[in-house]
């Protein structure tokens, strides 16, 4: 029986497949340079795919992969019907409120977010009881409030860079992100000593400096 494992295309899959190569799942096809997107090992039994890293939940939610590799901003905006195995401490990120620097004064109306999550930013303010207006938005979030769009931004800040560079500050943390290994229900239940050694694989030396 063949495992597939879904790996989010860009520079987060190139470490998760590194981990999964130092765990003794390698698959040497996928080092080479070409635009594939499949790979296979038969002799383990292991096929590797990319997929859009906001997709990869998707394919293990409808088992199509059996496993795969997702941020946990995927998991909480979408909540896929999967099993959460573990924490591979990759991709490290936080999800937080921003505004323009010095300058967020609540408006005491309802308060106007841009987001592309918008589950995340609803349940973050229904916690607080603060009425929002959600805007949806599919990328470049940071403009949104210094155009007069919306009072703040819920989105992803990892370095920071992004925010200082047009001027917005974190206002408010949301919830730390990192990346999940993430299995398929089903797979879990029929698969379960290959995906088990697997996730301990993966998790085995976390400690150590990556
Ligand atoms: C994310 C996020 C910010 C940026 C934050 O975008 O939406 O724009 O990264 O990173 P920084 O704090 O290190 O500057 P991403 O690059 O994931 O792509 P996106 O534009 O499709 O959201």
């Amino acid at each position: 029986m063949t495992l597939n494992i879904a790996l989010p295309k860009g520079r987060l899959g190139e470490k998760v497949y590194e981990r999964f190569e130092r765990a003794g799942f390698p698959c040497p096809a996928i080092r080479e340079e070409n635009r594939k997107l499949i790979f296979d090992n038969e002799a383990l039994g292991l096929r590797f795919f990319w997929a859009k890293p906001s997709d990869v939940a998707i394919y293990v939610e409808r088992g199509a992969a059996d496993i795969g590799v997702a941020g946990k901003d995927i998991l909480l905006e979408y909540e896929p019907d999967v099993y959460e195995l573990s924490d591979l401490g990759l991709g490290k990120c936080r999800m937080a409120v921003a505004a323009p620097q010095g300058k967020y004064l609540d408006p005491g109306r309802t308060l106007r977010v841009a987001t592309k999550f918008q589950r995340i930013a609803r349940a973050h303010y229904a916690g607080k009881g603060r009425d929002i207006d959600v805007i949806h938005l599919n990328g470049s979030i940071e403009i949104a409030p210094i155009l007069g769009l919306s009072d703040v931004i819920v989105d992803i800040v990892e370095t920071g860079t992004t925010l200082r560079e047009n001027n917005l500050e974190v206002i408010e943390e949301v919830a730390p992100i990192s990346a999940r290994l993430i299995a398929n229900k089903a797979s879990f239940a029929f698969q379960k000593d290959m995906i088990e050694k697997i996730a301990a694989g993966l998790s085995a030396g976390l400690e150590e400096p990556q």
